[in-house]
């Protein structure tokens, strides 16, 4: 059995009754043979979706890629994901992030692809498919949808969920009202595009560029931006370029310096609390060890960069005007590895060494940072033995060292049910800790970390409180919301013995979160405490139940993670006798 360089010629290739077979059923889409001489077919992996507007417009971004395969003596074909839009899918998009990712790692394996693009956008779809395509190993590139443009409400610019949040807890305070509210409804996504703040769908994207899996510049391209489109057919033609090449793939690019590389990224540009949960998972695929220690080592020595939402006051259209990610990794180059392999065949050093800043209020120089540490560190104690994350540059400084007595919620119904009770005893001081909110205990782990401030407290003028979850914080909120404890209160982790009226004391200098309760009280506390009833006895949701992992080893699947590269052998295999 003759194997190929090309793995699309053990499927185009033999005079066979297989080979006849997928030309002509291929044909009924209307090519001519011509597409069957040889050249390396190109999958589009496409994410598009009406139910996930963030990557409503990806139908066009694929015919732009299809021009620079074609364009380049390649064949596309483009194949829809399944799509994860995280407004409007529940629980959580999170329950069907390594779904998606199994879909796409299935897909290229079983189609006669050489190489793949990768279109993404919203939240969870970025690194879903990274993690497919990391674990299939075939070469691969990511095209990110762009942000959406600016919101813009009377003369106030608005940025996605963190306006709508802000705006939210004002009506809720009295301040405005519900025709505003309206008006603010229609205001806020104008245009094609994922979240335009620094939330975590920009912040992907700005990690698989960091990273070196997309051309330099992707991440920051507004959605409806022309250059975007133009981007992405130069994206198509360098996939042709990788499958005639056999690479660099996945293996080559995701190394340990290039997460290094990411995790300095995300410190600068306040990127979103997800990415290192999804970090961590994309690292487990490509075999490379990334312990949460590693974050805080890298928060430690690298500042903050970037003034975006919701940690700062700009959005995604002014960090593309003032140079987006190639200026960030222009400024860091001293703290990052420049000799990492990007998906363009160069370091990423020669990649950004010519960007030029045209804002540096947008963007700092290295040397006059918002910040000397990164946005978000890691915590560690007896609350969270295996960690938990904050986001520094979006906490309140005056709360970053606090005791306060804790108001215990058992789930996010009881949260609901008992956050406005004006018999609540809590105030400005308190810890307001949320249970059961984790990745088997919600399930999903949810973005419900930022919980709501109490409407009389806001009516007071307080505008945040320290919050501790096991659950996780969308990447376009803000405030002292320390998010994804590990282990999570529904295996049993400290979170579940907290009650009503302890004293929880948190240090962000220190980086720790301690549980001031004596260690006999919450053994005694453990001895009495039994486990939930599970979410799930059945279909994918047991499944999820059965293989996922806590949020500081990423949530992965656990017999998922690692490389499992296709092999051009096992598409030699006939599929028609
Ligand atoms: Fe898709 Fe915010 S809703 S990125």
């Amino acid at each position: 059995m003759t194997t190929h360089a090309l793995r699309s010629r053990n499927w185009f290739g033999p005079r066979t009754l297989d080979g006849l077979m997928h030309r002509a059923y291929l044909r009924a889409e209307g090519f001519s043979d011509l597409v069957f001489d040889g050249r390396p077919v190109i999958g589009i992996a496409n994410s598009w979706s009406e139910l996930t507007h963030c990557n409503a417009h990806l139908r066009q971004v694929a015919e732009a890629v299809k021009r620079g395969v074609w364009s380049a003596g390649g064949f596309p074909l483009e194949f829809p994901t399944i799509s994860l839009g995280e407004i409007l899918m529940k629980p959580t998009t999170m329950l069907f992030r390594n779904l998606m990712a199994m879909d796409v790692e299935e897909c290229i394996r079983a189609y006669p692809l050489d190489a793949v693009v990768l279109l993404s956008g919203c939240d969870k779809t970025t690194p879903a498919m990274l993690m497919g395509a990391a674990s299939a190993d075939l070469p691969a590139i990511m095209v990110t949808g762009g942000p959406m443009l600016r919101g813009k409400w009377r003369t106030e610019e608005l940025g996605s969920g963190t306006d709508a949040r802000r705006l939210w807890a004002e009506r809720r305070a009295g301040r405005i009202t519900d025709e505003e509210l309206c008006e603010v409804e229609a205001c806020l996504s104008r245009s094609s595009g994922h979240c335009m703040v620094m939330g975590t769908a920009s912040t992907m994207a700005s990690m698989a560029e960091a990273l070196g899996m997309t051309l330099p510049g992707n991440a920051a391209i507004p959605a409806p931006d022309s250059r975007r489109l133009a981007l992405a057919e130069l994206s198509g033609r360098r996939a042709v370029e990788l499958a005639q090449g056999g690479g660099p793939r996945p293996s080559e690019i995701l190394t340990a310096k290039a997460f290094d590389n990411a995790i300095s990224s995300d410190m600068a540009i306040g990127g979103s609390t997800n990415a290192i949960i999804h970090l961590v998972a994309l690292a487990g695929r490509a075999g490379v060890p990334l312990p949460l220690a590693r974050f805080d080592e890298l928060s430690r020595s690298t500042p903050l960069l970037v003034d975006c939402k919701p940690s700062g006051k700009y959005l995604m259209e002014d960090f593309f005007y003032a140079g987006g990610l190639p200026v960030v990794l222009k400024e860091l180059l001293p703290l990052l590895h420049g000799d990492a392999l990007a998906v363009n065949g160069r370091t990423l050093g020669d990649n950004v060494r010519d960007a030029r800043c045209w804002n540096q209020d947008v963007i700092r120089p290295l040397g006059m940072p918002l910040a000397q540490e990164g946005g978000t560190v890691i915590l560690s104690g007896n609350l969270c033995p295996d960690g938990a994350v904050l986001k520094q540059s979006a906490a309140s400084p005056h709360l970053l060292v606090h005791r306060g007595r804790a108001v215990a919620f058992e789930s996010h119904e009881d949260l609901a049910r008992r956050i406005d009770d004006p018999g609540l005893a809590i105030d400005e001081t308190s810890v307001l800790v949320l249970k059961h909110a984790g990745p088997k205990g919600a399930p999903g782990m949810p973005e419900w970390g930022a919980a709501p401030i109490p409407t009389r407290l806001l009516k007071q003028g307080v505008k945040d409180m320290v919050r501790i979850s096991d659950a996780r914080m969308s990447g376009t909120s803000y405030g002292t919301v320390i998010l994804h404890v590990a282990p999570e209160a529904a295996v049993g982790g400290p979170l579940a013995l907290v009650r009503d009226g302890d004293e929880i004391e948190l240090d962000v200098p220190k980086r720790s979160l301690t549980l001031r309760v004596a260690d006999a009280e919450i053994a005694r506390r453990r001895a009495a405490w039994t486990p939930p009833v599970p979410h799930f006895t059945g279909g994918y949701g047991r499944i999820y139940l059965d293989h996922v992992l806590q949020a500081n080893e990423g949530c992965d699947f656990d017999v998922l993670r690692g490389r499992r590269p296709v092999r051009a052998e096992e598409s030699a295999r006939p599929t028609h006798l």
